[in-house]
C-alpha cells in the first residue's frame, strides 16, 4: 500500500507525511508518483477546494483507493465528512475522512487567492458577531486574520484506527 496526496499550500502534505511515518508506507505527491506504482492500493489525501476533493478523480482512475481523506479549513464534523463523501461518491467499502488543516492567504496566488478573497468575506460575516474572546480562540478566524494551522497527529487517529482494524 502507498500514500498519495495533492497539496496546494502544504497542510495536506503534512498530514500525508505524518501518516507515512505512523504507518511506515511510501508516500508520493499524486502528480509525481513513479510509473511503477500505478494501480497500487493507496490511501489518498487531497485538499478541499470549493467543496471538491482535489485530485480524487485522477487518483481513483489510476490507483485502487482503499481510503480517502479530504483536508480543508472548516472544522471537523459529521456533516462535513458526509458532504465530502457524497461528493466523491467513493465505493461503499471505501472510508472517507475529513481533517481540518490550515489556511494562510499569504501562500495563495492567482485564481485561488481571488476565490478566497470572496469566500473570506462570507466566512468573516458569520464570525464577526462572536464575542471578542471567542473570536480570538476560533481557529477559522485565526486562519483568515493571521494564517493558522491545526494540523496535528491527533486528527489522524480515526484514520489510524481504520488502518489497524481493516485486517
Ligand atoms: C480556492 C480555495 C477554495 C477552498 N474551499 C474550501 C472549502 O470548500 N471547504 C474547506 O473546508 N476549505 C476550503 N479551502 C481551504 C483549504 O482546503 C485548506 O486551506 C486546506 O488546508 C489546504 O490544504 P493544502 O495546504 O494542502 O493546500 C479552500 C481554499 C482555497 C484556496
Amino acid at each position: 500500500m502507498i500514500i498519495l496526496y495533492t497539496s496546494n499550500t502544504g497542510h495536506t502534505k503534512e498530514y500525508a507525511m505524518m501518516l507515512r511515518d505512523a504507518l511506515d508506507l511510501p508516500a508520493y505527491a499524486l502528480a509525481d508518483a513513479p510509473a511503477q506504482v500505478k494501480g497500487a492500493d493507496a490511501i489518498y489525501l487531497g485538499w478541499i477546494m470549493a467543496g471538491s476533493l482535489v485530485g480524487y478523480q485522477r487518483a481513483a482512475k489510476d490507483y485502487r483507493l482503499l481510503c480517502v481523506i479530504g483536508v480543508g479549513m472548516t472544522p471537523e464534523s459529521k456533516e462535513q465528512t458526509e458532504t465530502i463523501a457524497a461528493k466523491v461518491k467513493a465505493p461503499e467499502n471505501v472510508p472517507v475522512f475529513y481533517l481540518q488543516g490550515g489556511y494562510d492567504k499569504k501562500k495563495l496566488s492567482g485564481i485561488n487567492k481571488a476565490i478566497m478573497n470572496v469566500v473570506e468575506k462570507t466566512i468573516m460575516k458569520r464570525l464577526e458577531n462572536l464575542p471578542e474572546e471567542e473570536k480570538k480562540q476560533n481557529p477559522v478566524y485565526k486562519m483568515i486574520t493571521e494564517g493558522y494551522s491545526v494540523v496535528s497527529e491527533k486528527h489522524l487517529e480515526p484514520v489510524l484506527q481504520w488502518y489497524r482494524e481493516k485486517g
